[in-house]
């Protein structure tokens, strides 16, 4: 079980780390060949864990971020035509949904997309822009739960249309498989995360490379199991060369997570790194200013943490996910004391 361990500055955003090209070099201070490509890596795989800005002239990296996110630049619908697997599993899906959607929200459905020749956002893909950047968190209640059997019929149906989604062109070309969420339906502990990786998506399966199996520990430590719990990601494919899924690829897909959590009604949703948190929340803060309290969405109780991603990357953070964790279990009154 981790240590607990005295956060030396309680009040800060988060750890501060000096951005070095591999051998404690400071940005400012080096001129080397390789310095443009470990820079672009280091920055991309910081943004992945909630980095967004960078102070002007200090070369040390500020986890606080208040500025609006970068303005969206419209993408073209997708032109490709499903493949046959994409075919056979909308036809599947149109033949099982209407049964089991009645008290979900509205599907974001590839088919009512009208096709596109021009880069002009359409009314439907404006619309899932403004919900996915709308300014406020959704505080709506949740609709009536489902039993067991219906919410496991209402993922499986979900988790079909998913696996037929070709509304991002260049993840549903590259993507291996959609990867939908895995878990318990009825767990009061929903972790949410990013996006799938190379592992997810050779495997079809959230969190199975190294970075879940940080998260296994990271559960073992609170005594649960992935049985216990329903883990899902804010994008159902792998973004490629592990990129941050755009903002329209949020916009695409997280209608799917939002019908996931309406279908769990978790009591409780732990969301892992700023991608999960800023995407649920509807907020631009950092991680460090987000965790250590709860949160609300809709009927669950939120409670944001860092990316187990980044803890690889950051063992000394790992003291500040374990404070979160313990106030987790606290609030879901899970004894760690033995
Ligand atoms: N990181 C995520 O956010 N999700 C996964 O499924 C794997 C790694």
């Amino acid at each position: 079980m981790p240590k607990v361990e005295k956060d030396p500055t309680p009040e800060s955003d988060g750890p501060e780390v000096i951005l070095t090209d591999g051998e404690n070099t400071t940005l400012e201070g080096d001129t080397g060949l390789n310095v443009g490509k470990a820079v672009k890596q280091q920055l991309d795989s910081l943004r992945r864990s909630g980095l967004t800005c960078l102070p002007k002239g200090t070369g040390q990296y500020d986890f606080s971020f208040d500025e609006p996110p970068p303005e969206i630049a419209p993408q073209k619908s997708p032109s490709r035509l499903p493949n046959q697997r994409e075919t056979v599993a909308k036809s599947k899906i149109e033949e099982s949904k209407s049964e089991y959607s009645s008290n979900l929200p509205q599907p974001l459905n590839p088919n009512t997309e009208p096709s596109r020749v021009d880069s002009t956002p359409t009314i439907a893909a404006k619309n899932k822009l403004a919900s996915v950047q709308s300014k406020s968190v959704d505080l709506r209640p949740y609709a009536t739960p489902l039993g067991l059997a219906e919410r496991q019929t209402a993922l499986q149906v979900l988790q079909e249309e998913v696996a037929g989604c070709v509304q991002c062109e260049e993840l549903a070309d590259s993507r291996n498989q959609t990867v939908f969420g895995v878990g318990n339906p009825n767990a009061r502990l929903v972790f949410l995360g990013e996006g799938p990786g190379a592992n997810e998506d050779r495997l079809g399966e959230p969190f199975v490379g190294e970075a879940g199996q940080l998260l296994d520990k990271i559960m073992g430590a609170c005594k649960l199991t992935r049985s216990d719990v329903y883990i899902l990601n804010t994008v159902k494919c792998r973004p490629p060369a592990n990129r941050n899924p755009s903002q329209i690829e949020l916009a695409n897909c997280w209608g799917y997570a939002e019908k996931q959590l309406e279908t769990l009604q978790p009591e409780f949703i732990c969301c892992l790194g700023s991608v999960a948190a800023r995407t649920l929340l509807k907020t631009t803060q950092s991680i460090g200013r987000l965790r250590r309290q709860f949160h609300s969405y809709r009927g669950s109780r939120v409670l944001v943490t860092y990316h187990p991603a980044y803890l690889l990357r950051t063992p000394s953070a790992k003291k500040h996910v374990w404070e979160d964790m313990q106030l987790l279990m606290k609030e879901m009154g899970v004894d760690l004391s033995n």
